[in-house]
Formats: structure tokens, sequence, C-alpha cells
């Protein structure tokens, strides 16, 4: 698969065996993720496109770069706000929307409850972030939602994958690029990741 991006590094595993182990606290839980979404936009980052600029140091003019699009982050509600924060961090002048979605229980497909993203999406790289990809059906909804508003120039990030996720949503998004910092084996009957580590939005928030 062209499109899809396992990031893996020593302190990415380490964390995820945090984020696994089910005796570990919210606190820990969030820590861990944030600095695995430190190592995900820094190779996210590799795809943005640079223009040069001239810049002053103290003693002459040399080269120097901005990043030529605007960056728009969308957390898909509410677990994807647990990888604002450290998004953010890293491209301090991005915008941020939001989109709603919640995985109806029984169907396992996504119900919206809420949008709001910037303008001029058109003109924007959108990364929509959500800590898990699991059926894929969350996922695939939030990119058609951000296409149907102009976006053209997106990217999907989350933590852990499934590959029945993945295929979705290659299928149904084949030019969206998939980053993950894990991969797992498969969906049981009610569409959580195996092995993976429960439900992140109830671990981050304490809502179990
Ligand atoms: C979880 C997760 C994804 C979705 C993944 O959210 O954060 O949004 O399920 O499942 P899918 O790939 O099968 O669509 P959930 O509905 O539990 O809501 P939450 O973010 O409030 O925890």
């Amino acid at each position: 698969m062209d499109n899809f991006f396992l990031v893996e590094n020593p302190l990415i595993k380490r964390d995820i065996t945090y984020l696994r182990n089910k005796e570990t606290k919210e606190y820990q839980f969030r820590l861990a993720l944030r600095r695995i979404a430190y190592s995900l936009v820094s190779e996210i980052s590799k795809k943005f496109e640079l223009e040069e600029i001239e810049v002053e140091t103290p003693l002459e003019t040399t080269k120097g770069y901005k990043i030529t699009k605007q960056i728009v982050l969308v957390p898909v509600l509410r677990a994807g706000l647990s990888l604002v924060n450290s998004f953010i961090d890293m491209i301090p002048d991005a915008k941020v929307g939001h989109i709603g979605l919640q995985r109806d229980e029984e169907t396992l497909q996504p119900v919206d409850y809420y949008y709001k993203t910037p303008k001029d999406l058109n003109q924007s790289k959108v990364i929509v972030l959500d800590p898990m990809l699991a059926t894929g059906g969350s996922a695939s909804a939030a990119l058609s939602f951000l296409k149907e508003r102009g976006a053209n120039d997106l990217i999907f990030c989350c933590l852990i994958s499934a590959p029945e996720g993945v295929k979705k949503l290659s299928k149904n998004h084949p030019e969206v690029p998939i980053y993950t910092a894990a991969y797992d084996r498969e969906l049981n009957e009610n569409g959580f990741i195996l092995p993976g580590l429960g439900d992140a939005g109830d671990r981050t928030y304490g809502t179990l």
C-alpha cells in the first residue's frame, strides 16, 4: 500500500505498550499518547511543501523556509482531541476544525453530531486526527464530509489501526495518506481492535 505509513521507533513501541496495558492510569495514558503524537507529526511533516524565504541573521542574510500551505487539524470528536495539543505544539499556526462523530454501537455506523471547520479548506493541508481506525467508518465519513466542503489535500493520522479500517479507507479515499503508530491483527465481533488498547476516548477521559 503506497499510501500507508507505519511510523515506528523505540519510543513509540514503548509508549504503545503503555497504551495497551490495561493497568495504565489515565494520566499515564494521556502522556504516552502525547509523546507518540510528537513522533507522528514529525513524520507527517515530511509531506509539507516548503517555500524558500530570506532571513536576516544578526550577521547576514541567508536562506530560510516557511510552510507553504495553511495546516488545518481536524480532530474527530471526542478521542481525536487527545492528539491536538502535540500537533499544535509543533505547528503553532495551525487552524483547528472539529467533526463530531460517534459510532453507533449496534450498527457500527458513524453518526455526525457536530461539524465546524475553518474557511478555505480547498487551499489548506487538512490533517484528520483520531487515535483509532477500527472499521474505518468514522474516518471514511470524516474524510467525505471534508471533501464535500472543499478539502482536496488530506492526511489521516491515527495511533492504532486494524487491517479492516485501513482497507476501507484506502478503498474509499485512495489518495489520502494514512499514518499510524501501530497496525494490529483484526477486529473482534464488536468492532474493537485486537489486541488493541480498548477505547482510546474512554481511557483518555476516564469514562470507562
Ligand atoms: C472511536 C474512535 C473512532 C471510532 C473508530 O470513537 O475514536 O472515532 O470509534 O471506529 P470505526 O473505525 O469503526 O469508525 P467512539 O465512537 O468510541 O467515540 P469517542 O471518540 O467519543 O470515544
